[in-house]
């Protein structure tokens, strides 16, 4: 009965990892919530171009400013506009009702986004906003297509056509063969990639703000873990000696 639920289990795991492979192939993030610098960045960036359509309504700017060592004076005059005080949440001034009859689909709050679709699909995501002049908003996603999201980062990251292929086995199915390049934007395409990772940074460590306590502390239980395991030892030979 156990094995039988124990089987029950793995093959949903399975069958939700299945679920999450299909459709576009993720890049991995390789954020690292360690990284102070990159989170700041990330918040940085966070504020002036996600916060005015997201909220991350579960964030407090001091708690926040705390992690990521920046003090009360920088954060007011670094990511706070709005006249927020430092004990708010991250709110954002759209009305549910408005961002709804604007966008056709409120925008998610962010707080746990990192959580709920990953680190890779954040960062895929931003990665792949293309080129759709029949969109209203000029721009298609090849990993949410149909999104109603604009792309934000346009002119860091330039303009992208999505090469597709017939696919005439599969009834006709467009298959995406990959980006191209039609104009240029402010960064290369490198520097793009990073300010990409220090925001998915920045929404992974909201994900989870323990998140780095939690794996230094793992860390030092293990290590007291193999020390206790040396002492055990010890004593067991010590216990044993006289038996044999
Ligand atoms: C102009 C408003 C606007 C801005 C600015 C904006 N977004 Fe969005 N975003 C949306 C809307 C609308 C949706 C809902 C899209 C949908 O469901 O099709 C969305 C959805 C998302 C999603 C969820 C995708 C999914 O799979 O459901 C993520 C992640 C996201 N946005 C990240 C960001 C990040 C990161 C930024 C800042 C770089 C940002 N957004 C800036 C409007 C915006």
């Amino acid at each position: 009965m156990r094995i039988a639920v124990i089987a029950f289990v793995l093959s949903l795991g399975l069958a939700g990892a299945a679920f999450a492979q299909e459709g576009a192939k993720l890049e991995p993030a390789n954020n690292n919530i360690a990284n102070v610098g990159s989170l700041q960045r990330g918040a940085k960036y966070f504020v002036n171009y996600c916060l005015g359509c997201h909220s991350a309504k579960y964030v407090r700017y001091n708690r926040m400013a705390q992690d990521l060592q920046i003090t009360e004076k920088q954060l007011v005059e670094n990511l706070m506009f709005t006249g927020e005080r430092p004990f708010d949440t991250m709110a954002n001034a759209m009305r549910p009702a408005d961002a709804t009859r604007w966008f056709g689909r409120p925008p998610p709050d962010l707080s746990l986004m990192a959580r709920a679709r990953g680190a890779d699909y954040i960062y895929t995501f931003l990665h792949s906003f293309y080129a759709a002049p029949n969109r209203p908003t000029g721009v298609d996603n090849i990993v949410l297509p149909g999104t109603a999201m604009p792309h934000v980062l346009w002119k860091l990251q330039g303009v992208q056509h999505a090469k597709f292929t017939t696919d005439a086995e599969h009834g006709g199915a467009q298959v995406f063969e990959g980006f191209e390049s039609v104009r240029s934007g402010d960064l290369s395409a490198e520097e793009y990639d990073n300010v990409v990772r220090d925001i998915v940074n920045f929404l992974d460590y909201i994900g989870e703000p323990i998140k780095m306590q939690r794996q230094q502390l793992g860390i030092r239980v293990i290590g007291f873990l193999l020390v206790f395991l040396l002492i055990a030892y010890m004593l067991k030979r010590e216990i044993w000696k006289d038996v044999h």
